[in-house]
C-alpha cells in the first residue's frame, strides 16, 4: 500500500532545504555560527539563560548528569515510562538509576512513588514530559527539595507548564531534535543552563574538554590563535552548523507544527470519547499545555495487539511508547512497577504530527470507530 500513514513524519519544507544549502555554500559546516543563532533563539524561546546544542537528547542527559559532578554509585530516579536515554544516560556516569512508577492518566512520574523512593542517596532526579504533557512541577520540587530536578523534554519543545515553557524548571532542561520530534533536524540536541559556570563547563564538555571551540579561535591576528587548554575530559557530543540552521527555520514554525497537533488531538478526544472502550489522554487546561508529540490512548477492553494489527491492514502504522524501561535485561533485575507494567498492554499511540492531512485525520478517526475489541 503506497499511502500509508506512518506514525510519525518530520514536516520539512523548502525553507529548510535552502538553510542547509546556504551552510553548505558557505564553507563552515561544524560548530559555528549557526549553531550559536539556534541556542539563542531556542534560550530566548524557553525563557533560559543559556542554551548549549549538542548532538541528541541523549547526549544532553549525559552532559546534564555529568555536570553534577556524582560518584559512583549515587542514585538518580528515572521514570520507568520513558525511552532508554533516560535511564542510560545515568549509568554512563557510573551512577545507579532508581525506576520510579507513573500516574495512569498521564504516564507521567507518580509523586506518591517518587515520595517513596527517594533517600539520602538520591542525588538527582529526572523528570521526562511524557507525550509532551508537562508534569507536576510543583508536585516533583516539593518534594526533591535540594535534589537537582534534570527535565527530559525530549517530547516537549513548546509544551507550558503555568505559563511558562518547560525547561527552565529544573537546574537542567534536556531537549531532542531527533527526526520526528516535534522540532527536528534529524538529529540534535540541546541542554538549557541557567548557571553561568555550569554553561562555560558544558561548552567545553561538548566538546572534549577543550575550552575553545574552532569558531572562536579563527579571528584573523590573534597571537596563539592555535593554541587552547584541555581542563577535563570531555564528551564529543556538539551541535553542528549543517543541523542548527534546520533547527532555526523549524524553531519558527514550531507554534504552527504544534498547534497542528493539538487540533488533531482534539478531533480524536471528541470522536473516541463516545466509544467506550478507549481511554484517552487528558485534555489541555490553564496548568499543563501538552506539544502533544505522542497521542497515546488505552483500551479499557479488547487487546491492544489486535487495534495495532487492524490499523495496520488499513495502512495506519501506531506503535506503543513504553515498554517500562526497568524490565529491560540491561538494568538486571528490578523491583516490579504495577501502573507501569499494568497501562503498558493497554497503551497505543496513534498518528498525530503536522504533516497528516484533513483526510489521512479522517481515514485514521473511521478505521478507529470501525474497530470492535474483542471482550
Ligand atoms: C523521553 C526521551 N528521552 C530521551 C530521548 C533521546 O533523544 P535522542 O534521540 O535525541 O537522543 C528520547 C528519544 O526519543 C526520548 O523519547
Amino acid at each position: 500500500m503506497n499511502n500509508v500513514i506512518q506514525l510519525f513524519r518530520p514536516t520539512i519544507g523548502e525553507e529548510e532545504i535552502q538553510a542547509v544549502a546556504e551552510v553548505l555554500r558557505s564553507g563552515w559546516l561544524g560548530l559555528g555560527p549557526k549553531t550559536e543563532e539556534f541556542e539563542k533563539a531556542f534560550a530566548a524561546m524557553i525563557g533560559a539563560r543559556h542554551v548549549v546544542g549538542v548532538i541528541s537528547c541523549t547526549a544532553a542527559l549525559d552532559l546534564a548528569v555529568k555536570l553534577l559532578d556524582l560518584r559512583p554509585g549515587d542514585e538518580i530516579v528515572v521514570p520507568t515510562c520513558t525511552f532508554i536515554s533516560s535511564a542510560h544516560a545515568v549509568v554512563y556516569n557510573r551512577c545507579r538509576p532508581v525506576f520510579v512508577d507513573i500516574e495512569p492518566d498521564t504516564l507521567n512520574i507518580s509523586i506518591e512513588d517518587l515520595k517513596r523512593k527517594i533517600s539520602s542517596r538520591t542525588k538527582a532526579i529526572i523528570v521526562v514530559h511524557y507525550s509532551g504533557r508537562p508534569v507536576d512541577l510543583d508536585g516533583v520540587k516539593a518534594v526533591a527539595g535540594t535534589i537537582p530536578i534534570i527535565e527530559d523534554c525530549a517530547h516537549a519543545a513548546g509544551a507550558v507548564y503555568r505559563g511558562r515553557p518547560v525547561g527552565t524548571f529544573g537546574r537542567y532542561g534536556c531537549f531532542s531534535f531527533h527526526a520526528v520530534k516535534n522540532l527536528t533536524m534529524g538529529e540534535g540536541g540541546a541542554v538549557s543552563i541557567n548557571d553561568d559556570d555550569d554553561y562555560r563547563r558544558a561548552r567545553q564538555l561538548r566538546w572534549l574538554g577543550i575550552d575553545k571551540g574552532t569558531w572562536e579561535r579563527t579571528p584573523d591576528n590573534k597571537e596563539y590563535w592555535w593554541e587552547y587548554s584541555v581542563n577535563e575530559i570531555g564528551l564529543k557530543c556538539h551541535l553542528n552548523d549543517i543541523l542548527a540552521a534546520i533547527g532555526v527555520v523549524q524553531l519558527k514554525k514550531l507554534p504552527a507544527l504544534n498547534a497542528r497537533r493539538k487540533q488533531i488531538a482534539e478531533i480524536y478526544r471528541k470522536e473516541f470519547g463516545p466509544l467506550g472502550w478507549l481511554e484517552l489522554p487528558p485534555a489541555d487546561d490553564d496548568v499543563y499545555r501538552s506539544s502533544w508529540h505522542i497521542f497515546c490512548a488505552k483500551l479499557s477492553t479488547g487487546d491492544r495487539n489486535d487495534l495495532s494489527q487492524y490499523l495496520k491492514q488499513k495502512g495506519i502504522m501506531t506503535g506503543v511508547h513504553y515498554k517500562p524501561i526497568h524490565l529491560y535485561r540491561c538494568y538486571g533485575h528490578q523491583e516490579p512497577l504495577p501502573v507501569a507494567e499494568a497501562v503498558f498492554k493497554r497503551i497505543i499511540s496513534l498518528p498525530n504530527h503536522a504533516s497528516l492531512s484533513h483526510d489521512d485525520v479522517g481515514r485514521i478517526v473511521d478505521a478507529v470507530k470501525g474497530f470492535s475489541p474483542s471482550r
